[in-house]
């Protein structure tokens, strides 16, 4: 499973690329808010160091324009995924940027009948959105799972992104479910690593070895 950095912090996103963690990244237009810095210029720095998909969002609402904007974003670097909302002027622009061979992120993705729509439309990744539906009393990983299932019945080649990771445990079982990628925000995959057994047994080998009276170095 890949693992996409759902932030666009640069430090962030390089300090989890020097662990090799970064497979690439997902923004939107609320993230690209929370770092202050302008879409294009942030998007080109994340672009520079990352090699993988790098997700950057139109922001149009109607399909010329939705095209307009994401050949411009597309023109950042070869490795941009247009990110397009799940609306029908959405995959029209879908349709046309994968057909002039662009990477297309359809976000905003809330059903299995959408998640199909995107896959007729050409779509590379589908994002559907697991914490939101969570946060409506609806059930975030039975969708990813409903997507697995119809498009392994077809053999669909869009990959499903999971997005609105909110916790460690999403990741697991989007991993489990066979998601192929997984974007997560910086602090659900430092989080990842947590386990109180792990940090009681090396408070109790600490202990151990400090009463041997030994050094390795
Ligand atoms: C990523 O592509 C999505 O925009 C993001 O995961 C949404 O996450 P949120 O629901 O936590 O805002």
């Amino acid at each position: 499973m890949k693992f996409f950095v759902d932030t666009a912090d640069v430090a962030a996103i390089a300090e989890l690329n020097d662990l090799g963690m970064v497979d690439g990244v997902t923004t939107n237009p609320s993230l690209i808010l929370k770092s202050g810095r302008d879409i294009l210029e942030v998007t080109k720095e994340i672009c520079s160091f990352v090699s993988g998909p790098v997700s950057a969002e139109v922001v149009a609402l109607t399909a010329p324009e939705m095209i307009k904007e994401g050949r411009k974003l597309a023109a950042i670097a070869p490795n941009i995924a247009v990110k397009v909302p799940l609306t029908w002027d959405g995959l029209k622009a879908c349709k046309v940027l994968s057909g002039e061979g662009f990477m297309v992120n359809v976000t905003l993705c809330f059903s299995a009948n959408q998640a199909l729509l995107a896959a007729k439309a050409g779509a590379t990744f589908i994002s559907p959105f697991v914490g939101r539906l969570d946060d409506i009393n609806a059930d975030g990983l039975e969708l990813i799972g409903d997507i697995r299932t119809i498009y392994d019945n077809y053999d669909f080649k869009t990959q499903i992104l999971a997005a609105s990771i909110r916790s460690a445990n999403h990741v697991s079982q989007c991993a489990l479910i066979g998601a192929d990628v997984v974007t997560a925000p910086p602090s659900v995959i430092k989080a990842m690593i947590s386990h109180p057994l792990t940090d009681k047994g090396l408070e109790g080998f600490m202990k151990d070895w400090a009463k041997t009276g030994q050094k390795i170095l």
